[in-house]
């Protein structure tokens, strides 16, 4: 690999394309950070941030979508179709774009207005329906219809990505391995709503352990309702829908329902499934703030909620190292949390402005 590119396509030997035919924005080659306030605050010996925030559409979708484009453009598809409110739809307009395919997204109608402008600044046909369940319906017309390229999921059970674009995930695992100097760590925690990359990431570590390269480290996934802490617990193959019973702030990954490859990443690394409240998740992304300047969506911060919780539990050792993958920035998510922060204060004067930042923010220059 010496003398590539550091973006994921200098994996290329392992996924379905090559460099030099992916439809590529130079995606993945993102930064493991170190994390040692954070560790400490949170009880634990080693901690690092895969910050996936640094991809072309600031999430790491874009991981499968450049792979998803790329097998849509060689397929000769007449477009890519995806049903999301968020991050999948923004990596799908952009990749579409770079690959000079139409993208049909459909939403519904409790989008974001952040995001559904995101998606459409990159020019894709954005679509509303009335219900959710309506997405998934003109989705399969898309497939079945017009032979569109989708790059989500439209099947009930719930299966998640293709197996192509999953692949695009492996390459989190396979940078993690080597910027730890080529081994795996004991954890990896990230958001999961079907678990696309927590999928993606155990096989790219079960693809180094079959090359005799790395342990493949336990997956610890988060989820807010709870259907895979379900199946889990019962030591089933099948994911049954949970109740949604209330709103979340882990916005993108609100799903009922989780998937089997889920089942199999979790049962398969020897890790665990996590069902965390909102206030755990706003209360990690504080943390990831305050401890490393470090600003996770409020779906991204549930891998670390989760990671508290099972430390709390004691089902983790203090003594473990442990990646938090941070899905996504925080950027996405400022009207969730828009709520959360102050009013900004106005200094009609040099007077009036250090009282302000007394009462407003509690810091006193002159005090400091
Ligand atoms: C920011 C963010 N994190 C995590 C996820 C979960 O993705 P998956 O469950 O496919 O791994 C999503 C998307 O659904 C997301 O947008």
């Amino acid at each position: 690999m010496a003398g590539r590119e550091v973006d994921m396509w200098r994996y290329d030997a392992l996924l379905p394309f090559a460099a030099g035919e992916a439809v590529s924005l130079g995606e993945g080659g993102t930064p493991l950070v170190a994390a040692p306030r954070l560790a400490r605050r949170v009880g634990v010996r080693v901690l690092w941030i895969k910050d996936e925030s640094r991809n072309p559409t600031w999430s790491f979708k874009d991981r499968s979508n450049a792979v998803g484009a790329t097998h849509a453009r060689a397929l000769g598809s007449p477009a890519l179709v995806v049903s999301s409110t968020g991050n999948a739809a923004a990596a799908t307009a952009a990749y579409a774009r770079r690959a000079g395919i139409p993208a049909i997204v459909l939403v519904a109608k409790s989008v974001d207005p952040i995001m559904s402008g995101f998606v459409q600044s990159y020019g894709a046909h954005v679509v509303m329906t009335e219900t959710k369940p309506d997405r998934w319906v003109m989705m399969k017309h898309c497939v079945e219809a017009w032979d569109c390229y989708p790059t989500g999921n439209y099947q009930t059970p719930p299966v998640g990505l293709n197996p192509y674009m999953t692949d695009g995930y492996k390459t989190i695992g396979f940078e993690i391995w080597e910027q730890l100097g080529r081994r795996a760590p004991d954890w990896i925690f990230a958001p999961a709503g079907y678990t696309n990359g927590l999928a993606g990431i155990f096989q790219g570590f079960q693809e180094l352990a079959a090359m005799g390269l790395a342990a493949v480290p336990h997956l610890g996934a988060a989820e807010i309702y709870g259907s895979l802490v379900r199946a889990i617990e019962e030591g089933s193959d099948v994911v049954q829908p949970a109740r949604i019973d209330r709103p979340t702030v882990a916005i993108s990954i609100g799903t009922s329902q989780n998937t089997y490859q889920a089942v199999a990443a979790i049962r398969g690394s020897g890790g665990t499934a996590t069902q965390v409240a909102d206030e755990e998740i706003l209360s990690a992304q504080e943390r990831m703030i305050e401890s490393e300047g470090m600003f996770p969506e409020t779906t991204s911060a549930t891998g670390l909620a989760a990671l508290i919780r099972e430390l709390e539990a004691g089902r983790i050792s203090r003594d473990a190292e442990v990646v938090i993958v941070m899905t996504s920035t925080g950027l996405k998510s400022l009207n969730v949390t828009a709520h959360l922060r102050p009013p900004v204060p106005m200094a009609h004067s040099v007077e009036s402005f250090s009282e302000v930042l007394k009462a407003t923010y509690g810091f006193n220059p002159e005090a400091e």
